[in-house]
């Protein structure tokens, strides 16, 4: 680790894009000196703005909050003081889409302080790095300013351009999730909406995502259009029930607000501006934490087949169990999720929260005889813990529950947060769930557990600190398919979450459904508003190399998996990369992702479209120049269409090398996987 002056690394660079400041005005630049931040004090009101090669990006943008019971900290401000340093420092990730992270920023720290009495004090603390921005407030221990309580941030972001927004709606009229499809507009029409909020500007030059990083004790942020028809992003904290976003004692910090930029659509992922911007990992070992592929007793209950309840269709019975575990043994899955294996879920299980328990298991469930079936052949058990959002209920069993997985040798637990309704009439996201949403992180980290979460808040780098923080949906996934009303996630929808969603973090999307068609008595002329996965199989292949998950599922039956060539992608593809590369993409219309696997020599690609057929030019100049590839390709077959005929698949063999160019050709809503291995 170095520490030395920001002036030194901002670099010449800086100095020629950025005019120099004002009178009252302090400034940072990024290391590569082309994004640069100004703050200043206009009138007692205390802004920051952001530009990019001397172009702005953000206008003079508020800063402050409101409080309960005592005056808002915004008026009569002053800079007192400011100092700077930098940082440049290389660091490993134990799993990711990268192993290599580098932290390279330059910082400045301003001091503010109010005129008049109260004379309330903070620190404004800038990172600026190549790929974006970080600022948070802290505020240190002093009179006039002890425990405290936000009702409001004031936090702005003025954006200069009317830039394209893809987003989705944050109103609590929405069950407070993010279980929705993207739609995009205009900046000006946004009224609330989630984060990771992804733009581009009109002129297609510059990419920015707003989000957070590092949420431990605070309110989840959302965005709320500031005034009607103009530019202004205003920060739209999540409240308890109470109509209180935060409840604190100085010293204080908040999350990052982050703001990450990039020319190019390609270089928006991997994303690692959030994981810099978090603490570094707590964990004094993590040689227990492994991703890994994994089945599970899951999309049966999903489709009706199976039931999560008591009864003839009981899915996790001890003997279906084994079926799972012999097949998961089998095929080289490290996994088997199980879910309805615990009393509770008779009746309406999402209403009756308080009657799970998370120790005892249904009669025809005996877990501890099948956990000890699974280690003998090589396999954990993933245990479900569906909470329904009472979370007094799980918090009390936590303990107990997590021992008793940790003496049955059981490593991983998938969470659920299935409510509309969180007890107290608090927000989903708000600082309570917050709290408890880490409880669980640090609770499964001292039992040696991994922890999957639906229903999550979003991702704002917790993994950094927490490694066992793996995956989490947050999103509109596979599951949709089975079910929705609407008939279906549309063909576009992975090519916008690749850009929105996963750009915070890892998803647990549950590829890999090959029964895609599902209602055979129709045929192919499906109605289009019947529930059915809106993919070619192809592209359900490259699901798994573009959308990032370390714990990755194979979605189906077993039995739709057996005489499928097609799954011996499913069974080769990596789940840990050392390098990531966005090849060529476009949000909302197509993407093509290389990634190399931890460790080793293989490259996969994963490409996919939306309802538009394409064909792209790959160049695979990422390999070892002089070196021998062999490229197993799994493309969409002829006439292979999502909606009419989803399921031919070809799937070939040649030989590649850095100077190939491949014709990658994707059909209407399909998609085209690639394992590349160095020739024998
Ligand atoms: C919603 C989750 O997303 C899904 O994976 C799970 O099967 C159900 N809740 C039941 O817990
Ligand atoms: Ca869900």
């Amino acid at each position: 680790m170095r520490r030395h002056s920001g002036l030194l690394l901002a670099g010449l660079a800086a100095v020629a894009l950025a005019a120099a400041p004002l009178p009252g005005q302090v400034r940072v630049a990024s290391p590569d000196g082309r994004t640069s931040v100004t703050v200043q004090v206009t009138e007692g009101r205390l802004t920051y703005s952001l530009a990019r090669d001397g172009r702005p990006l953000l206008l003079p943008s508020t800063l402050g909050f409101q409080f309960r019971g005592t005056p808002a900290l915004r008026d009569g401000l002053r800079i007192t003081d400011s100092t700077r340093q930098s940082h440049d420092e290389w660091w490993t990730q134990p799993w990711g889409e990268v192993a290599r992270v580098h932290d390279y920023h330059n910082e400045l720290a301003v001091s503010v302080e109010e005129t008049a009495a109260p004379a309330r004090r903070f620190t404004l603390r800038f990172r600026a790095f190549d790929d974006g921005v970080g600022f948070r407030y802290e505020f240190p221990r002093q009179p006039g300013l002890d425990a405290f309580e936000i009702t409001d941030e004031l936090t702005e972001f003025a954006l200069a351009d009317n830039a394209r927004a893809w987003s989705i709606p944050s109103d609590r009229s929405r069950m407070d999730r993010s279980e929705m499809l993207y739609s995009s507009g205009p900046v000006s029409l946004l009224q609330r909406v989630q984060t990771p909020l992804t733009m581009e500007t009109q002129d297609g030059h510059t990419y920015l995502v707003i989000h957070e990083a590092d949420l431990e004790d605070y309110a989840r942020m959302n965005l709320r259009g500031s005034c009607i028809e103009c530019r202004t992003l205003q920060a739209d904290l999540a409240l308890m029930g109470d109509g209180v976003a935060v409840r604190g004692k100085t010293p204080f910090m908040t999350p990052w607000r982050t703001i990450q930029l990039a020319d190019r659509v390609t270089d928006l992922s991997p994303s690692v501006l959030g994981l810099n911007l978090n603490p570094p990992n707590k964990l004094a070992s993590t040689d227990w934490i492994h991703p890994m592929k994994y089945v599970g007793i899951w999309w049966g209950m999903h489709i009706g087949k199976m039931t999560w309840s008591s009864g003839p269709l009981h899915g996790a019975t001890t003997e279906n169990t084994k079926r799972y575990i012999d097949f998961a043994a089998a095929n080289g899955f490290g996994g088997v999720l199980v879910e309805g294996w615990n009393t509770g879920w008779d009746g309406d299980w999402i209403k009756n929260r308080d009657a799970f328990s998370f120790t005892q298991a249904y009669p025809d469930y005996d877990l501890p005889a099948v956990a000890a079936y699974a280690k003998q052949r090589g396999v954990r058990l993933i245990v479900h813990n569906e909470t329904s959002g009472g979370i007094q209920n799980y918090e009390r069993q936590l303990d107990s529950a997590f021992a008793l997985y940790h003496s049955l040798g059981l490593d991983a637990i998938k969470t659920g947060y299935v409510t509309d309704t969180i007890a107290g009439g608090h927000s989903h996201w708000s600082q309570i769930m917050v709290r408890h949403y880490r409880r669980v992180i640090e609770a499964a980290a001292r039992d040696g557990i991994m922890v999957d979460v639906h229903e999550p808040l979003h991702d704002t780098g917790e993994r950094r600190t927490w490694p066992n923080m793996m995956t989490r949906e947050g999103s509109r996934g596979q599951e949709y398919n089975a079910w929705s009303g609407d008939g279906g996630n549309p063909p576009e929808h992975e090519t916008i979450l690749f850009f929105t969603r996963l750009i915070a973090g890892p998803m647990d999307y549950t590829p890999g459904i090959f029964d895609i068609m599902r209602d055979r008595s129709t045929g192919t002329a499906q109605r289009p508003d019947q529930p059915r996965v809106r993919t070619t199989l192809a592209k359900q292949l490259a699901l798994y190399v573009v959308l990032y998950s370390p714990l990755q599922m194979a979605a189906d039956l077993p039995e739709n998996y057996e005489h499928q060539p097609a799954f011996q992608f499913v069974k080769d593809v990596a789940v840990d990369w050392d390098t990531t590369r966005v090849l060529d993409a476009r949000i909302g219309d197509y993407v093509a992702v290389a990634r190399r696997e931890r460790g080793g020599q293989s490259w996969f690609i994963g490409a996919i479209t939306d309802e538009e057929p394409r064909t792209l030019d790959v160049p695979l100049s990422f390999l070892m120049p002089g070196k021998r590839y062999i490229a197993e390709i799994y493309a969409d077959g002829p006439k292979a269409d999502w909606l009419t005929n989803p399921l031919p698949i070809t799937i070939t063999r040649r030989p590649v090398n850095s100077g190939t160019r491949l014709r990658v050709l994707l059909a209407p809503g399909g998609g085209q996987a690639i394992r590349i291995r160095p020739a024998p």
